[in-house]
């Protein structure tokens, strides 16, 4: 399976965004994250383009929790796209890099004050409030400043998606929003309409991630246009965005078969317009925000073959330079991955290995791969690293997290430094009293 713009140059090596991806791993070192730029952009375009022409008043956010770097918040904004983040932390990013923060949406299930504060401070296009607690801080934190919030609620639509339970968010018995069935979405709307520092412009729903089908997304569509509804016959509100949340799934290996764009936002925006037309409500602006989908297949992971070991007759581990601690996920959810012998990615298949990482954990990153004999020193690079690798690494074994590298049109241009062994040690603190002193200086 070739991704984006993977293919096989005329070395015979695998190139991305016309880079060598052996010169790469040269160049930069590896564990390394590379990112395929017109593969972000063109998953950008194709989702956009697939909603506009569908549904004019929409706008694309992505999920920055997928991938958030001071450069991707550039390409995004050069892209047309809202961004969809999730804490201070990602809104500083933005910040930092000149993100248009009318097209910012702040989500969170426990904002702290600062995060808020932050917000108001910087202008935020919408904050997606998520309980009653934090719509009391919010306008309280506004009332003082002076100004009126745009605020959407986020509800949990009792929806539970086909996908692993730890990204399943669209259920009742969730720590996110306010659930419809219980009749609380309903109440922490109304109250937020009481709040006069508040905007309500409408509703949000994330069902979950890494979704396959079409069916959930397109329930939940229905399901919000007629809560929508009921919500202007009881409460008297009208809705003016509809935000649908992220969650469609990629190509992990090559049986995954996620939708397209197109199917998709068919779906979503049929139901969306059969449910507005049943129950004669204004058609209200659209919003989705994938991450995955739009990173996910951009991102390949180089890393470096060291240590192979055989267990006679069960499985021979092929350990790389890198794991958990750059990819958490096989470790977190049981994710599966494909991957390429670099040097070689057309080569027959010739054993049937496991990829092993450097943790001191059993980090196995890929079970049974079919790969050509690799030796120590090759590159294997692991495909659809792209979303929740990077921002979900950690210094787990004091390892220090890779660099990233953007490629595009032969260019490889670095966005995110290699950590340093200084960068770990550089938040520890020894009190005095522990200090090591020299024998000659007391
Ligand atoms: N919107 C909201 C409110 C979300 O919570 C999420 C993901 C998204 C959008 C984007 O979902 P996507 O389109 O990327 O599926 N760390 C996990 C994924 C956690 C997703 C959390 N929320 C993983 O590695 O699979």
């Amino acid at each position: 399976m070739f991704l984006g713009t993977q293919r096989v140059n005329e070395a015979g090596h695998l190139e991305i965004g016309g880079c060598d991806a052996l010169a790469l791993a040269r160049e930069f070192g590896t564990p390394l994250y590379v990112l395929d730029e017109e593969t972000v952009r063109r998953k950008c375009r194709a989702l956009r383009a697939a909603y506009e022409k569908r549904y004019p008043s929409s706008l694309m956010l992505f999920a920055a929790k997928a991938l958030i770097n001071m450069a991707v918040c550039r390409i995004m904004d050069e892209e047309g796209m809202g961004l969809d983040l999730s804490s201070g932390g990602e809104l500083y990013t933005a910040l930092r890099a000149g993100f248009p923060m009318e097209r910012i949406y702040l989500h969170g299930n426990n904002k702290a004050a600062w995060e808020l504060e932050l917000a108001l401070e910087a202008g935020v296009g919408r904050v997606v409030l998520d309980n009653e607690r934090e719509m009391e801080l919010l306008n309280a934190l506004a009332a003082r400043r002076g100004v009126t919030q745009p605020v959407l609620l986020r509800v949990a639509p009792g929806i539970k998606p086909q996908t692993h339970s730890y990204i399943s968010t669209g259920q009742i018995d969730t720590k996110f929003g306010l659930g419809i069935s219980t009749g609380c979405a309903e109440r922490g709307l109304a109250k937020a309409m009481t709040l006069p520092n508040l905007q309500v412009v409408g509703l949000h729903c994330h069902i979950g991630s890494n979704i396959m089908g079409l069916d959930s997304f397109e329930m939940a569509a229905r399901m919000m246009i007629r809560f929508a509804a009921h919500l202007r016959d009881t409460v008297g509100v009208v809705i003016e965005e509809l935000d649908l949340g992220g969650g469609v799934g990629v190509r992990y290996t090559a049986d995954d078969q996620p939708p397209s764009p197109e199917d998709y936002a068919e779906a979503v925006i049929t139901g969306v317009h059969e449910e507005v037309e049943k129950a004669r409500l204004p058609h209200p602006k659209l919003l989705q925000e994938p991450g995955r989908a739009i990173t996910g297949e951009a991102g390949t992971t180089l890393y470096t073959v060291g240590t192979i070991k055989d267990v006679p007759g069960i499985r021979r581990y092929v350990s790389v330079d890198g794991g958990m601690s750059d990819n958490p996920r096989p470790a977190l959810y049981q994710a599966r991955y494909s991957a390429l012998a670099a040097g070689d990615p057309l080569a027959p298949a010739a054993e049937v290995v496991t990829i092993a990482g450097k943790h001191c954990e059993c980090d196995n990153l890929i079970f049974d791969l079919a790969l050509p004999a690799v030796q120590p020193g090759d590159v294997l690079a692991v495909q659809t690293t792209g979303a929740y690798t990077y921002t979900m690494a950690s210094n787990y074994n004091r390892f220090t997290r890779p660099a990233m590298v953007l490629v595009r049109d032969g260019q490889a241009e670095l966005i995110v430094a290699r950590e340093t062994l200084d960068d770990v040690i550089s938040h520890d603190v020894v009190p005095a009293r522990l200090a090591k002193t020299c024998c000659c200086c007391g």
